[in-house]
């Protein structure tokens, strides 16, 4: 019996498309907040430099986490990030960052809603999870936003 080394899972190209351009953000905002990590500066920055490592820290396994599930359904991931916005001090980082969390949130809502309907409930169930990390990031901008 020759048994099918093909996956089993079957999407549409759009949807591996979708994949990809989650790649290249979570890319983006690895980098993004990890040289803001490294860039703060003054006072406050004692308290946020590590929120922002571990949040670069948290995007870059988001963008293992997608590049798997990508390379599984067929699709090669991309190398290449996103446009990188650092910023020049500490408040324009931080809207920067609650920018492209929103983004984020708004771009996996819609890959959760494709997925679903091409029956790729795994694919859904991954974005479920980064998605709830999103939101807590989104969170955390938006209250260091306010003490800034
Ligand atoms: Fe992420
Ligand atoms: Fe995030």
């Amino acid at each position: 019996m020759a048994v099918s080394l093909k996956p089993v899972v079957k999407v549409s190209d759009k949807l591996m498309e979708m994949l990809n351009k989650a790649i290249a953000r979570e890319i983006q905002v690895s980098i993004q907040y990890m040289w803001q990590h490294v860039q703060v500066m003054g006072v406050k920055a004692v308290a946020v430099q590590d929120k922002f490592k571990q949040t670069a820290i948290a995007e870059m396994k988001h963008a293992e986490k997608i590049a798997e599930r990508l390379w599984y359904l067929g699709g090669t991931p991309t190398t290449k990030p996103t446009p990188i916005v650092v910023g020049e001090n500490l408040k324009e980082f931080l809207e920067f960052d609650t920018q492209a969390e929103v983004e984020a949130i708004e771009m996996y809502q819609k890959i959760i809603e494709m997925a679903q309907k091409e029956k790729d409930v795994t694919t859904a169930f991954i974005f479920k999870e980064i998605l709830e990390d999103e939101e807590e990031h989104h969170d955390l901008f938006t209250t260091m936003l306010e003490e800034v």
